[in-house]
């Protein structure tokens, strides 16, 4: 005999989803009071996370196809008409996909969006659940660009926005922003996990069927996380992030990207017309200075996405107070600076290990590449001797433990932007093959295979 599905009541948490069989005041996955709603499930639901309402929803979900009758999705892309924000998508947003970009409150997301909706002269629908049809009217007055590819809604209501959808048909959905959405398929509380989830799918489903792009704004709070907007990530294709750094200057940069690199930067300064590129970035990230560098500096081209920038490391020493020493660095990750002062006490015999460690990169962009390790270990002996390195000098090199200097992939462009930028004085790794066919000018270019090698050239030439 068929088992009967039995149905049931089952309490489900409206912060984060949660669901149990029996009511509790407080949420034991999220720790939210008061949280849990009655609700009727059609099988016993075992204690756990529920997939959110029409969360799964596939052409033929019992039946699985062969692969080989499956039509590939096509990756057509839609420009978005700002070469700083397609750089970031892989070269504009791919049909049928969903972008969310999130970043605290005025960084510019609105002012993006409305840009790239005007630039792309695709028909777009911009919905916007927290500014008034005025607002958005004087924003792109005074961001003076064409409007006549854009159809706005201010509404709140996720149906709403589907039946709009579905009347207009249009190629670009802007949601500005996803937090603003509700419905009440989703619990009776707006601004909840649950509503979030539901509504962001709502939308994310009318895109995959169709040939249009979906661009959700989240806001996020100053630590970075993208709060409450984590729970998309999975469910959209491109996640980026709209970052500033001390000097103003925002950066939109892919965390996750199902149809490009995660590793390009997009570069702009806000002005009075909104979001401008910056003009030859690579020289953005170093301090033109008029006297000679202080001790404790070293400067190093990198590679970001596929253009090159120049960086300035600084690095800072002081004995530490008490029996423990620290490592304070945000923009390069802790064990390679550690790391790196190892292999200087060890190989040059300077010692580290009684000194906190400061280490900061002017800019503020993060550094991960091997690359940057000659240039680290420079401004950590500059630092921790007091004697300057010189101005025109750049070291590329990743190290290894022994302080040997292992080659860099890609060498010949970074070596090309350094001395476009007046670094006359460059040290590579000896073993980097890619210099050879002449393309680039090897003189000043100095070859270098250990750490106290260049220690010597640089710190005490002539001896
Ligand atoms: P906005 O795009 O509204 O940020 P978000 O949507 O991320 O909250 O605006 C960002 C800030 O930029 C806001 O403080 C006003 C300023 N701004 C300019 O400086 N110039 C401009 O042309 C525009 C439109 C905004
Ligand atoms: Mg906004």
């Amino acid at each position: 005999m068929a088992k009967k599905k039995s149905g049931g009541i089952a309490f489900r948490c409206s912060s984060c989803g949660y669901s149990q069989p029996k009511w509790l005041g407080r949420c034991p996955s999220c720790g939210e009071w008061n949280t849990f709603e009655e609700q009727f499930v059609e099988a016993a639901a075992a204690p756990g996370f529920a997939p959110a309402v029409g969360a799964v929803r596939s052409v033929d979900e019992a039946h699985p196809i062969p692969l080989e009758q499956v039509e590939a999705q096509s990756t057509a892309r839609i420009t978005t008409g700002i070469s700083e924000f397609d750089r970031v998508l892989g070269g504009g947003a791919v049909q049928r996909s969903a972008v969310l970009i999130g970043g605290e409150p005025g960084i510019g997301k609105s002012t993006l969006l409305l840009q790239a909706a005007a630039a792309t002269g695709q028909h777009v629908l911009y919905v916007s659940g927290e500014e008034s049809a005025g607002q958005i009217r004087g924003r792109a007055d005074r961001l003076n660009v064409p409007l006549k590819n854009i159809e706005l809604l201010c509404t709140n209501s996720v149906e709403n926005i589907e039946k709009v959808l579905n009347a207009v048909h249009p190629l670009v959905v802007i949601i500005d922003s996803v937090q603003t959405l509700f419905s009440p398929q989703a619990g009776s509380i707006p601004g909840t996990i649950n509503q979030l989830k539901y509504c962001a799918n709502e939308l994310v489903q009318w895109v995959k069927e169709r040939d249009a792009v979906l661009f959700l704004t989240a806001h996020v709070t100053k630590e970075g996380v993208i709060a409450g907007p984590k729970v998309l990530e999975h469910m959209v294709d491109t996640v980026i992030s709209f970052e500033r750094n001390e000097d103003d200057v925002r950066f939109l940069r892919a965390l996750k990207n199902r149809f490009g690199s995660v590793d390009e930067l997009g570069i702009f300064r806000m002005d009075e017309k909104g979001l401008a590129a910056v003009q030859d970035p690579a020289a953005l990230f170093i301090i033109q200075r008029q006297g000679e560098l202080p001790a404790g500096s070293a400067t190093v081209p990198i590679f970001e996405g596929s253009r090159v920038f120049m960086v300035e490391i600084q690095a800072l020493t002081v004995p530490a107070k008490g029996a423990m020493t620290r490592v304070f660095s945000d923009k390069v990750d802790s064990a390679r600076v550690s790391r790196v002062a190892a292999v200087l006490e060890k190989r040059i015999g300077l010692r580290f290990s009684d000194q906190d460690i400061y280490i900061n990169v002017a800019g503020g962009i993060r550094l991960r590449e091997p690359a940057i390790d000659l240039a680290l270990a420079l401004a950590l002996y500059s630092a921790r001797t007091d004697i300057p390195a010189q101005k025109t000098q750049a070291f590329i090199g990743e190290l290894s433990l022994a302080g040997e200097i292992r080659p860099v992939r890609r060498l010949k462009p970074l070596i090309k932007t350094a001395q476009g930028l007046g670094f006359s004085k460059l040290y590579v790794p000896a073993a980097s093959g890619d210099t050879e066919d002449g393309e680039v000018d090897m003189r000043g270019v100095t070859r270098v295979d250990n750490l106290g090698e260049v220690i010597k050239r640089v710190f005490s030439p002539g001896t």
